[in-house]
């Protein structure tokens, strides 16, 4: 039998979106964090969880202003979404301090980061507790995309260097290998 080493004692899940969640609250202002423990959930309704522990100062201001926004950055904002990941808004604007602009949501009343072309916005179905993370199961009230992103009206992730979180490390994203379906043509 081919021989496997247990890994127990390390959580490894990859490759995982890495994504800006950005919210606001009326004491507390606006605020974004880093957050790789997210994904769909279910399409209808379209929904997206993020997981969040309730000491990051995001916690209050998205469980008090019951919304939140997902912001998909590029490679190029990999040191800005670190920068996210590792420092907190109780110390200070980390829109100010990461050069980001943000910008009014169509709907929920946490802003988008403009400089992300993929945006998000949720309003919180739910929040489960299920550890030290309190999942966020969010509802997707509007998505918003740049322009330059879309071929033919819809969006083309050629156009879109994601970024993706593999146990520790950003990477980029390689190349297309297959539409979903191809396996049926032979
Ligand atoms: C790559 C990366 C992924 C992260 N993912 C999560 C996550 O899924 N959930 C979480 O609670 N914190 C996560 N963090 C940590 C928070 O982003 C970090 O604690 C941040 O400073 C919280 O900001 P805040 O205090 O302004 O809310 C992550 C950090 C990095 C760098």
């Amino acid at each position: 039998m081919h021989e496997k080493t247990d890994l127990s004692g390390s959580f490894i899940l990859a490759p995982v979106p890495v994504v800006l969640v950005a919210c606001s609250h009326e004491e507390l202002g606006r605020n974004l964090l880093t957050i790789a423990w997210c994904g769909i959930d279910c399409s209808d309704p379209e929904t997206v969880h993020v997981s969040i522990r309730p000491e990051r100062h995001s916690y209050r201001i998205i469980s008090e202003s019951g919304c939140f926004t997902v912001n998909m950055p590029t490679v190029e904002m990999t040191k800005i979404v670190d920068m996210c990941g590792v420092t907190s808004g109780a110390d200070g604007d980390k829109f100010d301090r990461a050069g980001l602009t943000a910008a009014p949501a169509k709907i929920v009343q946490a802003p988008l980061v403009a400089e992300c072309p993929v945006n998000l916005e949720c309003t919180v179905k739910n929040i489960i507790p299920v550890g030290v993370h309190h999942m966020f199961i969010g509802e997707v009230v509007a998505k918003h995309a740049d322009e330059e992103v879309l071929t033919g009206g819809k969006l083309d992730f050629s156009r879109i260097p994601l970024i993706t979180y593999v146990n520790g490390e950003y990477w980029s994203l390689g190349r297309p290998l297959g539409k979903y379906g191809f396996s049926k043509n032979g």
